[in-house]
C-alpha cells in the first residue's frame, strides 16, 4: 500500500526551531520525527511513502539520499507552490501514479496506532474516507467531528471556535483515501479540513475510527517537547530512546533530569538541564540553566533559560535570563 505524507508545511509555531530545519526533520528522541512516522507506517503494511513537500526539500532529499526509509521506499513530490493539505495531497497522489486505496498522514503526527487496523475499518465501513481520532480534553485547536453510532462523520469543522465543538474527537491526522476523493479535490490551494472533509461527510462516505492510542501533534512546542519526553517515560507501547546521545559530551559535574541531550551537544561543568530538549549541537555553558525548554544555539556561563525557544543561531548572553518565550502564534 501506499502513502502520501504531508511534509510542506512552514512549521511557523516552532519557529525558531524551524528557521534552520524543518519540523518534520526535528528529532524525536534522537530520530527526525519523519523516520519515526514513516517506520509506523510501514509497521502498518505501507511499502512506498510519497513525501509531499514545497518548503524547503533539500534536507529530506540529503536524509534519505537512497530513497529508501528503513524497509519503506521514499519518493517526493515538491509542489511548485504551497497547495494547502487537500492540493498537495492531490498533487502528491497525481505524481505518484496513486490509482487505489491510499493512506494519509500529517507529517507532525506521532502515535502509536496501528495503520492496519485503520485500513481494515475502513474496508469494514466501506468508506470514501476513514481517518483515524482520538478524545481530547480541548478539541478547538483541532479539527473535530460529529459522529453517528455506526462510525460515521456527519460533520467535521476544523478549529471550531471554543464552546462550539460539536464532541471532544478531534481528526489526528492519519486518513484511509479511495482514490474518488483526489477527484474531488479542484486545481489550486485547497484545504483537505476546510473544503473535502465537509464534503465527503455531507455525502455520508466519512467514517472515523477512534482509539486511545498514544497520540501527539509534535508541531506545538509544548507537545513537541513532550513528545520528546514521553519516550523517556515508557508511555510510548514499543518506542524508547536514549536520554543523552552518544555523540553528546556531558560534564560529570553537570545535572541532566528528565531531558533529551541530541547528538554533538555540549554541556559544561555545573549546569542544569531540567524537563528539556537539547537540539545536535546545542551548548549549554559552565552553571549555566535550562528549564522546560528546546534549545539548538548556545546558553552562555551562568544564563537561565525558562520555557523557551532558542534556534540554531541563538545565544543566551552569560548571566542572562531568558523566560516564557515559547508562546505558540497564534493560529493563521
Ligand atoms: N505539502 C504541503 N503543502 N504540506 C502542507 C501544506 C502545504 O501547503 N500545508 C500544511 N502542510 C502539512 C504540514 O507540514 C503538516 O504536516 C500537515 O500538513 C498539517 O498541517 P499543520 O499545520 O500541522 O496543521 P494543524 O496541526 O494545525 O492541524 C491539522 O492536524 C490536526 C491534528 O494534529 C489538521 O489536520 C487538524 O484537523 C488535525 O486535528
Ligand atoms: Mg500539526
Amino acid at each position: 500500500m501506499r502513502a502520501v505524507v504531508l511534509v510542506g508545511g512552514f512549521g511557523t509555531r516552532l519557529r525558531p526551531l524551524t528557521n534552520s530545519v524543518p519540523k518534520p526533520m526535528l528529532p524525536v528522541g534522537h530520530q527526525p520525527m519523519i523516520a519515526r512516522l514513516v517506520e509506523r507506517l510501514g509497521g502498518g503494511g505501507v511499502t512506498e511513502v510519497v513525501l509531499a513537500l514545497g518548503f524547503r526539500p533539500e534536507p529530506f532529499m540529503e536524509a534519505f539520499p537512497d530513497g529508501r526509509c528503513g524497509d519503506v521506499a521514499l519518493t517526493y513530490a515538491v509542489e511548485p507552490e504551497p497547495l494547502d493539505t487537500a492540493g498537495a495531497i492531490r498533487f502528491a497522489a497525481e505524481s505518484a501514479g496513486i490509482d487505489d486505496t491510499f493512506v494519509v498522514a500529517n507529517g507532525d503526527v506521532m502515535t502509536d496506532l496501528d495503520v492496519a487496523a485503520l485500513v481494515a475499518e475502513h474496508r469494514r465501513f466501506g468508506a470514501e474516507a476513514t481517518i483515524h481520532l482520538i478524545g481530547v480534553d480541548d478539541p478547538s485547536s483541532f479539527g473535530v467531528v460529529d459522529m453517528a453510532d455506526n462510525g460515521s462523520v456527519k460533520a467535521f469543522v476544523e478549529k471550531p471556535a471554543p464552546g462550539e465543538e460539536p464532541s471532544n474527537l478531534i481528526n489526528a491526522g492519519t486518513y484511509v483515501f479511495e482514490p474518488s476523493v483526489l477527484a474531488r479535490i479542484p486545481d489550486g490551494r485547497v484545504s483537505i479540513e476546510r473544503a473535502t472533509f465537509p464534503m465527503i461527510a455531507d455525502d455520508g462516505g466519512m467514517y472515523g475510527y477512534a482509539t486511545d492510542d498514544y497520540w501527539i501533534d509534535a508541531g506545538r512546542p509544548e507537545f513537541y517537547r513532550a513528545a520528546n519526553l514521553d519516550l523517556l517515560s515508557g508511555v510510548r507501547r514499543d518506542q524508547g530512546c536514549e536520554a543523552i546521545s552518544p555523540l553528546a559530551r556531558v560534564h560529570p559535574e553537570a545535572m541532566i533530569r528528565n531531558s533529551v541531550v541530541g547528538d554533538r551537544v555540549d554541556v559544561a561543568a555545573g549546569a542544569s538541564v531540567v524537563d528539556s530538549v537539547l537540539l545536535p549541537d546545542a551548548r549549554v555553558e559552565a552553571h549555566a540553566s535550562v528549564e522546560a525548554s528546546l534549545v539548538m544555539g548556545v546558553v552562555r556561563p551562568h544564563a537561565v533559560v525558562r520555557d523557551s525557544m532558542v534556534g540554531a543561531t541563538g545565544v543566551v548572553a552569560e548571566h542572562a535570563t531568558l523566560e516564557c518565550s515559547a508562546t505558540p502564534l497564534p493560529e493563521a
